[in-house]
């Protein structure tokens, strides 16, 4: 728990799906209400990776999320951002079906598909494989989920985590003494 980092930067190796099977099958074993296991995934990878970013970086702007761009800047950014979905290996959009319409059990199942992504990131990270838990209100962007072959009716979107053998591993930055966030009560 304590020495998983965040990764950005990737080697452009394949993690084996047999290898990626497993670990999310070991991610299925969060908690959940009721055993729904609301887990639900599209993983992007190869040739599907820079589609699957440029539906990303539309939301976006259509989000106006790099509106203090210049054209120019703008298409240097996409390249950057396409650049980057290209370098890492697998992008994997965690999604859920909804079934009260933002209501609590949508929270709680929202609550057990994060369990579900950091169950994975530990079972990844002790294998040496990394990852990198995204979230962004192109989440809740209706033209992105239908983009995506999703309902924003029927669907919420959970995560984008990217994984892959880690190239550079980023320092730890610390955590401050969890005891400032603590009120015990006798
Ligand atoms: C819900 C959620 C959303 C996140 N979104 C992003 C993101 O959009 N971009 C990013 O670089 N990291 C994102 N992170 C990762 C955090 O930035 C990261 O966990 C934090 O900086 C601590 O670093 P560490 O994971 O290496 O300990 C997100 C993490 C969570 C749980």
């Amino acid at each position: 728990m304590r020495s998983r980092r965040t990764i950005l930067d990737y080697k452009p190796e394949k993690v084996n799906r047999e290898k990626l099977l497993e670990l999310f099958q070991h991610a299925a074993y969060a908690p959940n209400h009721h055993l729904k296991e609301p887990w639900n995934m599209k993983i992007y990878e190869d040739e599907a990776r820079s589609e699957f970013g440029k539906k990303v970086v539309d939301s976006y702007i259509r989000l106006g999320l790099l509106k203090t761009l210049s054209e120019e800047k703008l298409a240097k950014a996409r390249q950057s951002y396409d650049r980057f979905f290209r370098s890492v290996p697998h992008h994997v959009l965690f999604y859920m079906n909804k079934e009260d319409d933002g209501g609590y059990l949508d929270d709680e199942n929202f609550a057990a598909v994060c369990a579900f992504i950091q169950n994975f990131q530990l079972a990844a990270w002790a294998e040496g494989i990394g990852t990198m838990w995204t979230a962004k209100p192109t989440l809740l962007d209706e033209v992105f989920i239908g983009d995506v072959g999703l309902s924003p009716i029927k669907h919420r979107l959970v995560a984008v985590v990217q994984i892959g053998y880690p190239n550079k591993i980023p320092r730890d930055r610390g955590r401050t003494p969890v005891q400032q966030s603590i009120e015990w009560i006798n």
